[in-house]
């Protein structure tokens, strides 16, 4: 191969690698065959094969403990607390995208879903309640709940973890990508086909 050739496919494979863009997937359950896990498998899988770079964060199984509520991290965009939190405020502030797929439990997202976003209070805005997350940060919400359509609206359930994922995204400062529910979750042990294409959809296409 000519030189000059192989040195331009060398920089277009350097310049590939560093403007890969990356997504980081929170998964929410401590359930490895559940609903909200198997989504978040698809999601992998999908980025992983449109080369994207992921970072994989699973809430029940990092080493995370309680926030105490000392808003001191609002001051310096930390928490002062020792643990794994600080690994996942570094994998946040660089995606380019962020995927949430979290359990509904009690029209809620789970404990330590909820903890997550505590401890990472000052990561996503400042003393004045700031955002310190860019626009161009887009996240994907994805839930699952027994609560069969409608009421999983009108009763508030999957909306109610939608909700709650959301304003933690959204007082970031981050974009909305989409967000999805899976309702009358015991009817299923897989991913229905319309929902897989969804999240396809809403991953690869807005
Ligand atoms: C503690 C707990 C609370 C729950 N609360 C609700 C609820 O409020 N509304 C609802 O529709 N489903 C509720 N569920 C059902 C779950 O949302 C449902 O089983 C979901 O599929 C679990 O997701 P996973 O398969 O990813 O673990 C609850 C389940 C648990 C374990």
């Amino acid at each position: 191969m000519p030189k000059k050739l192989r040195s331009n496919l060398i920089k277009v494979s350097v310049l590939t690698i560093m403007n890969k863009k990356k997504a980081l997937i929170i998964y929410g359950s401590s359930r490895k065959k559940g609903l909200t896990t198997q989504m978040a498998n698809i999601c992998r899988n999908l980025l992983s094969s449109s080369n994207w770079d992921y970072d994989v964060v699973r809430a029940y199984e990092i080493n995370q403990k309680p926030c105490i509520g000392c808003l001191e991290c609002r001051k310096t965009g930390r928490c002062y607390i020792k643990d794994d939190v600080e690994n996942v405020r570094k994998k946040l502030v660089e995606c380019d995208l962020l995927v949430i797929a979290a359990p509904t439990y009690f029209a809620n997202i789970p404990g330590p879903v909820k903890n997550l976003f505590d401890r990472l209070s000052g990561a996503v805005v400042d003393a004045n309640t700031k955002p310190r997350l860019r626009k161009t940060q887009q996240y994907l919400l994805i839930t699952a709940c027994n609560a069969p359509v409608p009421f999983n609206k009108l009763a508030g359930q999957s909306s109610g973890s939608l909700r709650a994922m959301n304003e933690f995204c959204k007082i970031a400062g981050m974009s909305c990508k989409g967000k999805i529910a899976l309702p009358g979750a015991q009817k299923y042990t897989t991913i229905p086909r319309k929902i897989e294409e969804k999240i396809g959809w809403y991953l690869l296409h807005t």
